[in-house]
């Protein structure tokens, strides 16, 4: 089988077999095909799409170029729950002790992030002491004490993926559907739970920029999960502005600590509690309604903080008074407002990308996210703002990046003299039936 024939075959709109797949992900993987031959690959995929069995059959070869993990010894459903990514999203670290909190097993493998703020791993890592290396034994253990574990992602797990994607990140090729669908559910599938709920995100903090879109990687994601034997649902949710207040390592944790006390912004605590009622009703095999009941109940109770504090506590962190131990930034800047309306927009890539500015995020692999950087806002799109009100306050520990991020900040802010319409939280859930809008009734 010649390699230039199999992007040769693509480039014209052809479909790889699952064998053809096979050799060139095994040949990249072992180092016998070059990269500048999957990087073709990779750019035909772009302009020519998969067919819809392929993106099912691409998963499943880079799930074979590494280890699974086999949940089946905990001898219960098992639940995971990935985001699209998107700024200010701490949901996992909500979502899921409230699905544990409902008797759940929840075992998360978690990505640290690479863009411009820290992934769930770094979240949990600005907790002193957090150990988010858990090995295999180890992990297990701690589901079957708590129920709750959320470990990175080690290096054997889908091996093909990681090489992939750090090819993808410098050949303009990561903005693609059934990559990115593939990519995601290759270490969601690998990672083995029953059953995946997924959160894609639409608007402009997104890959995805609008609701079509985000649905129709939606589609392709929950086809690779029934393929695969996985339950698989996913929310279709706005990333048109940061989710909550908080953006930054610290600043998220202690955000999402308070959502769990009751004290939480209302987007925040609303998507929360939907994909932990999504984790619940997929894992127990119950209604929707009856998981929304049983959610709300874990959250009025205090047993969802009380899961995420046993973890913070059996992964080696000191949940009591958590947010007072928090790492803080020698800075605090506010932003002030230069004009009255309504903020009806708010750039939330740029958002992401300042938040990076003052530190929260790496721009190389192995740069170390300062936990302490971020950014609080305090107006959020819909509301009505004065000149001279604080919009926000960055929060940082390199002052010569502050005048920079305030003068950005202000950019990302778009004002109107109407009050705007705000894009739906939740805009529509999809699962193996196909696509229903947000409002439909429960079942
Ligand atoms: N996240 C992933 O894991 N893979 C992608 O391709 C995009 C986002």
């Amino acid at each position: 089988m010649r390699i230039c024939d199999l992007i040769s075959k693509k480039k014209k709109g052809g479909a790889l077999t699952f064998e053809e797949q096979h050799a060139l992900i095994d040949g990249f993987v072992q180092g016998a095909v070059p990269d500048y031959q999957i990087a073709a690959f990779l750019m035909a995929v772009c302009f020519q799409g998969m067919t819809p069995e392929e993106p099912a059959s691409f998963t499943q070869v880079l799930i074979e170029s590494g280890d699974t993990l086999d949940l089946s010894a905990l001898g219960c459903p098992t639940v995971d729950k990935h985001s699209t990514g998107g700024v200010g999203d701490k949901t996992t670290l909500i979502a899921a002790p409230l699905a544990a909190a409902c008797g759940c097993t929840v075992a998360k493998m978690s990505g640290r992030g690479l863009g411009y703020t820290g992934g769930t791993i770094d979240k949990l890592e600005s907790i002193q002491g957090f150990r988010t290396d858990l090995q295999n034994d180890l992990f297990f253990d701690l589901l079957r004490q708590n129920h709750l574990a959320i470990t990175a992602q080690t290096g054997h797990l889908v091996p093909g993926d990681k090489k992939l994607y750090a090819l993808r990140d410098v050949t303009a090729t990561v903005d693609c559907l059934p990559l990115i669908a593939s990519s995601v559910m290759s270490k969601k599938i690998a990672a083995g739970s029953s059953a995946i709920v997924l959160d894609v995100k639409y608007g402009s903090g997104a890959f995805m920029k609008t609701v079509k879109d985000a649905v129709a990687l939606a589609q392709t994601m929950v086809d690779i999960g029934r393929r695969a034997g996985r339950k698989t649902t996913a929310l279709i949710t706005s990333m048109e502005e940061p989710l909550g207040y908080a953006v930054g390592n610290a600043l998220e944790v202690s955000e999402a600590a308070a959502t769990l006390k009751g004290q939480g912004p209302a987007d925040l605590k609303t998507l929360s509690l939907a994909l932990a009622a999504e984790m619940c009703a997929l894992s127990e095999n119950i209604s929707r309604k009856e998981a929304q009941k049983r959610v709300q109940q874990a959250l009025d109770s205090g047993e969802g903080l009380q899961k995420l504090e046993a973890m913070i506590r059996l992964q080696g962190g000191d949940p009591t008074n958590l947010e007072t131990k928090l790492p803080t930034a020698s800075l605090a800047q506010p932003v002030y407002a230069v004009e009255d309306g309504y903020l009806s927009r708010l750039d939330t890539e740029e958002i992401g990308r300042i938040a990076g500015l003052l530190g929260a995020g790496r721009a190389k692999k192995d740069d170390v996210p300062d936990p302490a950087a971020g950014l609080i806002l305090s107006k959020k799109c819909g509301d009505a703002v004065k000149a001279g009100e604080v919009l926000a306050t960055l929060y940082t520990n390199r002052p010569d990046k502050l005048q920079e991020a305030q003068k950005a900040y202000l950019a990302a802010c778009t004002f109107s003299k109407e009050k705007p319409r705000l894009s739906p939280l939740i805009a529509a859930w999809v699962d193996e039936d196909g696509v229903h809008p947000a409002d439909e009734p429960l079942a």
